[in-house]
């Protein structure tokens, strides 16, 4: 009768355990996990159930989940792979079950833990995968007292061995699924890469094109403005006495000067001089430039603010370095038509000298912050929008760089940077 009983009940714990690894099939590894718990502790039937996973990298064996257990006593149980330091690690370096009888006198078992968890008898199994040990499971009757019979050691064997391979499955996605992510973003960035070569390829194919065109058509308009400009001159000595032909006259040559200043400024842009270096002190080109701009910004209600720290040399090219500065002055003062003041600051920055220009315009508006340096792009009426690829060009050849950010609390500020050659300083200058 008692067989037929303990048949029925095996039976049952079969169909229960049948059903959990049926379930185990989901892929999501805490789920799994959770099911393992379950299925030693509620349907095979033990009190406490701990599961441990092995930490490849660090080879340890972290305590992952538990039942029965307060989650607090198992959060930080990392045992060392050494099968000299517990059973736990005993069991999974010798993919070996153990069921120990009596954990107090067995100096196998790790003497923390035995205190931990006050273990008296314990079965610990190891859970394989197909070729590799992912972990194991200790179980006890702590509670209850009851003894783990030979049937019950077996059915967890089992069981262990089902959820090996469940957890193997959901290790191998997780894995896959990292994999399939870093992919996903090395092809990204890989793309990412491609299409900003691309760009550059597109844009700088395009610009040489683009500039062999204009630097014709530039060449073209030059010799007959030539002719233009020696005519006029003539025709004005001729007509000197009809003084409002003469003001007619004087539009004409200003405006001849005019276009003779863009032509000569594209090319400049299309094409550029090579340096020709020497030792320059920036804060005496800033001085010639300001005096060279000196009407302009009376005119314009201007106060330029120095304050010029000394500075090493740098090796230059001083002509296109005041085209540097020139650009970034009218800019400057392009942006403030009612007045207003520049700030302009030099200071020595380890084997830099750095340069900031700052006004008092409205700043830069943040869809045209990246635009700023491309060749032609204005927002003025009368603008080329040659200056700033210009000196961005001229700055990259003496192996420097420039920055244009917004300033607080308004206004624009240019940043430049120059490696310099020596530690001969000059002068600081203050307004
Ligand atoms: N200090 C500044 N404050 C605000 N916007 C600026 C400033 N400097 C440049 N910009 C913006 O950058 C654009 C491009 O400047 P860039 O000097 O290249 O050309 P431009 O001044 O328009 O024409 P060009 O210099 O050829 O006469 C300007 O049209 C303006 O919109
Ligand atoms: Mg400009």
């Amino acid at each position: 009768m008692k067989d037929v009983h303990q048949e029925v009940k095996s039976l049952r714990e079969l169909s229960a355990l049948h059903q959990i690894s049926k379930s185990m099939q989901t892929l999501d590894l805490e789920e799994i996990l959770h099911l393992i718990l379950e299925g030693v502790t509620r349907v095979i039937g033990f009190d406490r159930t701990r599961l441990y996973l092995i930490d490849e990298q660090k080879k340890e064996l972290e305590c992952k989940m538990a039942m029965g257990i307060e989650r607090e006593k198992i959060k930080d149980i990392r045992l060392p792979l050494d099968e000299k330091n517990s059973m736990v690690a005993r069991s999974v370096m010798e993919k070996k079950s153990f069921n120990i009888e009596n954990a107090l006198t067995d100096s196998r078992v790790n003497k923390n833990l035995k205190e931990l968890f006050g273990l008296k008898s314990f079965a610990v199994v190891p859970i394989l995968g197909r070729d590799r040990v992912l972990g194991a499971i200790t179980a006890d009757n702590l509670f209850t007292d009851r003894i783990i019979t030979p049937e019950k050691f077996e059915s967890l064997i089992t069981f262990a061995n089902q959820a090996g391979l469940a957890l193997e499955n959901a290790k191998m996605y997780d894995e896959l699924k990292s994999f399939n992510t870093q992919l996903e973003e090395k092809i990204k960035i890989a793309t990412r890469k491609l299409r900003k070569t691309q760009d550059k390829l597109i844009q700088s194919e395009k610009m040489a094109a683009l500039g062999k065109l204009s630097a014709g058509i530039a060449h073209e308009i030059k010799n007959p403005l030539t002719s233009i400009k020696l005519l006029v001159h003539s025709l004005a000595k001729e007509i000197q006495h009809n003084e409002i032909a003469k003001k007619d006259i004087e539009v004409i040559e200003n405006e001849i000067e005019r276009v003779n200043q863009i032509i000569n400024r594209f090319f400049d842009f299309a094409r550029p001089k090579e340096p020709e270096f020497s030792s320059v002190d920036i804060n005496q080109v800033l001085e010639e430039i300001i005096a060279l701009i000196s009407g302009e910004i009376k005119e314009w209600s201007i106060i330029i603010e120095k304050e010029f720290l000394p500075l090493s040399f740098i090796q230059a090219d001083k002509g296109q370095i005041k085209q540097v500065f020139l650009n970034l002055f009218l800019n400057a003062i392009q942006v403030m038509p009612n007045g207003g003041k520049v700030k302009v600051g030099t200071r020595q920055e380890d084997k830099h000298i750095q340069i900031e220009i700052q006004d008092e315009g409205e700043g830069i508006a943040e869809d045209i912050k990246n635009k700023l340096f491309e060749p032609f792009f204005t927002t003025k009426e009368e603008g080329i929008g040659l200056g700033l690829s210009i000196v961005k060009r001229i700055i990259e050849d003496h192996k420097g760089w420039i920055r244009i950010d917004n300033a607080k609390p308004k206004g624009a500020i240019v940043t430049i940077a120059f490696p310099c050659i020596d530690n001969k300083k000059n002068e600081s200058i203050k307004n």
